[in-house]
């Protein structure tokens, strides 16, 4: 059977995050994006209503959501501002490889840490000269007695300045390719980790991005993720959970210019009529819509399978793939209903637009997800 009715909790879920999204974010979001700068109050008021950590399960202090309902609150965070909500939701793609492969002590120790307190973890996989290609990282780390040594860069880190932890991603076995790779847990606020300054992006201004460098950090044997040699695994199991919430944010900013440009379409006369009277802006609100909508379905579909306990790697990238590149054809042509008028700060639609770019880019660029559709289609692993 097929049911895309929510249960009322998931109804009331998505409402809160709704009114959050509107009187929290929507009321700010402009103004961060012009300064560029760090939104920690709307992230603690986030933390306070449970709207972070919503993955963590109850044992560990959080909300013990389920996908689905994770992906109801990253649409509405993504059509309240994307940049606030990406600082809001990068906890869940540092957590998922802890949640996987942490022991229990770590868990409690670290997924406790984000649970007690608003505090933030971040994800540091990508390097300088390692983005699509996970498994040319040259991070390194090195068994010495019971602990670790790591040395290496990461960059385009979320929530990188402010993080209290990290999961880190280093080669233990560099001859070894992608089964030479282990991940760990390691503490952030230490003088062996050093941490730049932000990147001054195009879009997302309010989330913050950096590098940081890891110079012979001593990491405890016990916060190895997982067994050794098993993080690029690790790391790719990770990102078929969190794929998702990425999609389910692109349809919030997809969303979000929609429906300005479906409001702004009723208003605005040329020819003596309202434009939305004009066949010629009738297809291009048509067709937002369908993408709108079908970006939706597949980002469900690709949430349920994950709590039906199933695979999820071909659907989580065919959706992120969809909702990705559809966030950036909806965005451009709400500018283009808008006109000039589309161009110009005033109006909303071109932060839509330069916030729905990062969603081509991160969590593996389009380009990556159609190599993983194709594996998948073609090849597909046994799982
Ligand atoms: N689950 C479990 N195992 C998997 C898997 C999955 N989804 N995908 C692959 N594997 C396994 C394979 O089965 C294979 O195992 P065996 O060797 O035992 O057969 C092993 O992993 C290696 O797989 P591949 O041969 O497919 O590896 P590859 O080197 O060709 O790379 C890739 C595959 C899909 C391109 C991968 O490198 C990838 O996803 N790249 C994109 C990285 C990415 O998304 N980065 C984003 C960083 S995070 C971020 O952006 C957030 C932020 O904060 C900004």
């Amino acid at each position: 059977m097929v049911d895309f009715t929510l249960t009322d909790e998931q109804k009331d879920l998505r409402e809160m995050a709704h009114n959050f999204a509107e009187n929290e974010m929507r009321s700010v979001a402009w103004e961060y994006d012009k300064e560029g700068t760090w939104p920690q109050e709307v992230i603690d008021k986030a933390w306070e209503v449970g709207l972070m950590n919503s993955h963590i399960p109850e044992e560990y202090g959080g909300v013990g959501l389920d996908y689905l309902s994770g992906c109801l609150i990253e649409e509405e965070l993504g059509w309240g501002c994307s940049g606030i909500g990406t600082s809001i939701g990068a906890n869940g793609l540092a957590g998922a490889p802890v949640l996987i492969g942490g022991s229990e002590e770590t868990k409690k120790k670290y997924l406790g840490m984000l649970t007690e307190e608003p505090k933030l973890a971040s994800f540091c996989l990508t390097e300088p000269d390692a983005g699509s290609d996970v498994a040319g990282m040259k991070t390194r780390a090195v068994k010495k007695g019971d602990k670790y040594i790591l040395n290496g860069s990461k960059c385009f880190i979320t929530n990188g300045q402010y993080a209290d932890w990290y999961t880190v991603y280093a080669k233990t076995d560099p001859d070894a390719g992608s089964k030479g790779i282990t991940a760990f847990v390691v503490d952030g606020k230490q003088d062996a980790v050093t941490v730049d300054k932000k990147e001054d992006k195009m879009g997302q201004r309010a989330s913050n991005t950096a590098t940081i460098t890891f110079n012979d950090v001593e990491v405890p044997a016990e916060n190895m993720l997982g067994e050794e040699n098993h993080g690029f695994k690790l790391a790719m199991m990770t990102l078929d959970r969190t794929r998702p919430g990425v999609a389910a944010m692109a349809v919030g900013i997809a969303r979000g210019a929609f429906e300005a440009a479906s409001e702004y379409s009723k208003e605005r006369q040329q020819f003596g009529v309202p434009i939305a009277m004009h066949q010629a802006i009738q297809f291009l609100i048509a067709d937002m819509a369908v993408k709108v909508d079908a970006s939706r379905l597949l980002t469900w579909l690709s949430a349920v399978q994950l709590d039906q306990g199933k695979s999820n790697t071909l659907s989580s990238s065919e959706a992120k793939r969809f909702a990705a590149d559809s966030a950036m054809e909806v965005t451009t042509d709400a500018v283009q209903v808008y006109g000039g008028y589309g161009f110009i700060k005033e109006y909303p639609v071109e932060k839509f637009m330069r916030d729905a770019k990062i969603m081509q880019l991160y969590e593996g660029t389009s380009q990556i997800q159609r190599m993983v559709i194709a594996r998948e289609v073609l090849l597909p692993r046994n799982v």
